[in-house]
């Protein structure tokens, strides 16, 4: 271990993972532990430092989660967080009264002890917002705690027992309507619990290089390179401890968009130096979506078709030890189940198929720690070009679902070649990376009247689709300005054979989705 550890302990607060991400953001590296899990997996983090999440419950709660005895005997720093406060307070001697007055929602922050270091540069000069959303509060602090900040609702919004290093917020300094939060986490793991500033992309790839050589040996490594982030951050990665024995398999089903197959080729084999297969299965990938207009079949033929073409380029290579994924820390999280956190929205899994129930690979999966932003900076710092890095999210079946009823060569190459002019409008605009989060071309198996020149048109129709959101799971639609539009408009239906008719979706997520299909 060459980096410094905090671990947050998780009582099934909505924010326990955000707490771990601000944490890492202060470049220390954070981990997030179910409450009761084993104290000896834990400890054996070498925890700097313990932070408590809020969570649902109420201390007097029968079966509410406790703290283990581990944390207080470790001598480490802690920092309670809403439920987090209650328990500590609980334990330690003090008094937790059941509230009449819940408090949710913005409250002003005064903080009464400026020189504590837990407040250290938060602005002292007046008072601050902070979130707040708890029912419990503390209504006695424990022997030898001290208020340090207080809100109307709240006498004890932040307290502290500085000489055993414990201290405990009401407020929830982790979400972003907190403003000064930030200040407050780094705070507590640099100056409270002595963290250094040892998480950075180039810490983690000397540490990673050296366990995946530690882990391979001389075997032989294969990755599914989808054009994706976290496959080509994984593929980057592993390159870099193995070199050659890493071979990534690139399918091309016809299903990307305008350029990208040639961009991906060229992007690991040429500029990265990867061994890289790539299957031309365009036809197989029409054949087999041939008079298929049924979303959930489209779904469910083209995983089955990439495991068989996965498997069969495998299989070719000969001896094949280990499979590589890039698995990322929020997929881990969601895959583990109860206990982490019930009140979290497990989102669907839509990654592309599964894999071949008779081959035997370890896996290989570096990126496991790692959220995916961290993925991102990892990635630059591997290198690797700023299209990929910065790519929007793209559905595992690519333009099937974007392309309505049947699917037709003829039809993907007008969806690509709208989509393309769409993406060039936003990029032109500078709307693609600020604007929306993600934006593309529906073509629909609708056809409806227009006229051009002297000719009356019968031809289909594209829907854009442009979304503001933070995390795909609900998402509103992209303001985009109306001379944007306009132009996307205008050339689709001059440069695309076959559109004469352009509409923007103006649907949110709920009740829309994203996809269209
Ligand atoms: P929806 O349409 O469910 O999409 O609102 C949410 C996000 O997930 C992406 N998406 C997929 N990604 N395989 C994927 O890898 C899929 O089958 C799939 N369906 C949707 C979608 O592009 C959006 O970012």
């Amino acid at each position: 271990m060459n980096h410094d550890t905090i671990v947050v302990l998780d009582y099934g607060s909505q924010y326990a993972q955000l707490i771990v991400r601000r944490v890492r953001e202060a470049n220390v590296y954070c981990e997030l532990v179910p409450w009761n899990a084993p104290a000896a997996d834990v400890l054996a983090l070498q925890p700097k430092g313990f932070i408590l999440s809020g969570g649902p419950n109420s201390v007097y709660d029968p079966g509410a989660p406790t703290l283990p005895d581990y944390v207080l005997q470790s001598g480490a720093p802690v920092l309670g967080i809403c439920y987090g406060m209650q328990l500590l307070a609980h334990r330690l001697g003090g008094q937790v009264a059941g509230s009449t007055m819940h408090e949710y929602g913005p409250a002003t922050l005064t903080v009464d002890v400026a020189d504590d270091p837990l407040f250290a540069g938060w602005d002292a000069a007046g008072p601050s917002p902070v979130w707040m959303s708890h029912g419990d509060r503390v209504a006695a602090l424990p022997p030898g705690f001290r208020p340090l900040a207080h809100s109307a609702n709240s006498p004890f919004a932040a307290a502290a027992d500085p000489a055993r290093a414990t201290y405990a917020v009401q407020f929830h300094p982790e979400v972003a309507h907190t403003p000064r939060g930030r200040v407050l986490l780094s705070n507590f793991v640099h100056r409270i619990c002595g963290c250094a500033p040892d998480w950075t992309p180039a810490n983690f790839i000397d540490q990673q290089t050296a366990a995946i050589r530690a882990q391979v040996g001389d075997g032989r490594v294969v990755l599914g390179l989808s054009g994706g982030l976290d496959s080509a951050v994984a593929a980057a990665l592993i390159h870099r401890a193995v070199g050659d024995q890493l071979t990534c398999i690139f399918v091309d089903t016809g299903l990307l968009r305008a350029g990208e197959p040639l961009s991906i080729v060229q992007a690991f084999q040429q500029e990265q130096g990867i061994r890289l297969i790539a299957v031309n299965a365009i036809e197989e990938y029409l054949a087999a979506l041939d008079g298929v207009s049924e979303p959930e079949q489209k779904r469910r033929l083209i995983g089955e078709k990439f495991v068989r073409i996965f498997e069969r380029e495998a299989r070719a290579l000969g001896r094949i030890d280990f499979l590589a994924q890039g698995t990322i820390y929020p997929d881990v999280i969601e895959s583990a189940g109860p206990g982490r956190g019930e009140a979290r929205v497990i989102k669907t899994h839509h990654n592309v198929g599964g894999l071949p129930a008779d081959m035997e690979f370890e896996l290989v999966e570096p990126l496991r720690p790692l959220f995916k932003d961290e993925v991102r900076r990892l990635g630059l710092a591997l290198g690797l070009p700023e299209r990929i890095i910065y790519r929007q999210p793209f559905p595992g079946p690519g333009l099937a679902v974007r392309c309505l009823g049947e699917i037709t060569w003829e039809r993907l190459e007008r969806l690509r070649q709208a989509d393309a002019i769409f993406l060039e409008e936003l990029t032109s605009a500078d709307l693609l990376r600020e604007g929306t989060q993600q934006a593309f071309a529906v073509l629909l198996p609708v056809k409806s009247v227009g006229v051009m020149g002297d000719y009356r048109t019968y031809k289909e129709v594209v829907a854009l689709r442009a979304v503001t959101t933070e995390d795909f799971m609900t998402a509103d639609w992209a303001r985009l300005p109306y001379d944007v539009l306009a132009e996307a408009s205008r050339r689709i239906v001059n440069e695309v054979p076959g559109v004469n008719r352009v509409v923007f979706d103006i649907t949110s997520k709920p009740p829309g989705t994203i996809e269209w299909e």
